[in-house]
């Protein structure tokens, strides 16, 4: 395990904003994690955990020790049609997700192709095409950095919401997940309903889907509509879907009728961010290098050589014109460092 001093964290994060990093190690196991947190609390540094960086905005150096997660493994447990998976924090997701498929097994493959780590899928609770992780996951490993202990939080412990977990908040600067397990299936139990898989679906003539004809029309959709990382910078979903209460949207609707929605269980109104912004015609916008996605109203973009500061300018007014046109706020989804 090697401690690195002033490294550049552009090829760290997806959105690749040249910022320098005072102190930088990789690590492969728990025992390196922890080398590496007693190395920061020997110097007094305060310390960061850095997956997949496709989350992150760099809008400057970082101080201090950023730690990326690279722990890896995956373990298997089969238990009739249950297939239990524990896998290391630092394995990639879709890695696994196209593991799981190859394997013939069901349950993570409309999460195909999200970008980050195993170990950031729990905190945010990521989700795309009417699945969330949380519908597979089992438990997860996590260390307390002020005990050093590992102890294991089932579901409810998680306190799982829509890209939200307990890990976001009360946790946030005292806990490492180290590995998580999922429970996937060896027959096939497949959710088709979101209105582009199933149109995917159909425009390739499938009828009775397998997971793999959905893990490939969900590659295929985001490939489509959403930019690739490798060629333009960018961290997805920049902002979460606005959930308002009812009036709220009636009071939209009398403008714009036909403002997509969905309600949720308890009568409030999840709108989609990418309409508002779209709406407010900023789609496909650009200033220097930052710029707003030609396809996806709802992803920032890094042309090139944008600064975290230029992107978060965009999204700050992007987010003043959505509260101005339509009275709602955009949350980032995108943690700014
Ligand atoms: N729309 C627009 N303009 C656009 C794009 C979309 O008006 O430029 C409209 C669409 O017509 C549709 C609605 O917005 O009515 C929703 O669009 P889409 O189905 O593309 O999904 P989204 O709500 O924008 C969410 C997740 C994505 C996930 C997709 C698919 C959030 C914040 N984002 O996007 O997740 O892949 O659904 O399930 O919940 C991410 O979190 O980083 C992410 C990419």
């Amino acid at each position: 395990m090697t401690i690195d001093r002033n490294i550049d964290l552009a090829p760290y994060t997806t959105f690749g904003m040249h910022a320098a990093a005072e102190h930088v190690v990789v690590v492969t196991t728990l025992d390196e994690l922890r080398q590496a947190l007693a190395w920061a609390h020997e110097q007094a540094l305060p310390w960061r955990i850095l997956g997949g960086g496709s989350n992150v905005l760099l809008t400057g150096d970082v101080s201090g020790l950023v730690i990326v997660m690279r722990i890896a493994g995956r373990d298997v447990t089969i238990d009739g049609d249950d297939v239990l998976i524990t896998c290391g924090a630092g394995e990639v997701w879709h890695d696994i997700v196209t593991w799981t498929v190859e394997q013939g097994w069901s349950g993570l493959e409309n999460m195909a192709l999200i970008p980050g780590t195993i170990g950031a899928a729990p905190m945010q609770n990521i989700g795309a095409y009417g699945v969330e992780q949380a519908s597979c996951f089992v438990s997860c490993d996590v260390l307390d950095v002020t005990t050093g202990t590992v102890t294991t939080f089932d579901r409810d412990a998680c306190a799982f919401g829509y890209r939200e977990s307990v890990f976001k908040h009360a946790l946030r600067d005292t806990a490492i997940i180290v590995s998580v397990t999922y429970r996937v299936h060896q027959t096939a139990r497949l959710v088709t309903s979101y209105r582009d898989v199933a149109d995917e679906l159909h425009a390739r003539g499938v009828q009775v889907p397998t997971p793999r004809d959905v893990f490939d029309a969900v590659v295929a959709i985001r490939k489509r509509k959403l930019p690739d990382p490798a060629e333009i910078g960018n961290a997805g979903s920049f902002f979460k879907n606005p959930v308002v209460p009812r009036a709220t949207y009636d009071t939209l609707a009398t403008s714009y009728q036909d403002a997509p929605h969905y309600v949720q269980a308890d009568g409030s109104i999840k709108l989609p961010a990418a309409w508002l912004i779209d709406t407010c015609g900023w789609k496909g916008y650009r200033s220097g290098d930052a710029g707003v996605h030609a396809r996806q109203a709802l992803v920032l973009v890094n042309y090139g050589s944008a600064r975290g500061a230029e992107i978060l300018d965009i999204a700050q007014r992007i987010q003043s014109d959505v509260r101005e046109r339509f009275g709602v706020e955009l949350e980032r989804e995108v943690n700014v460092w």
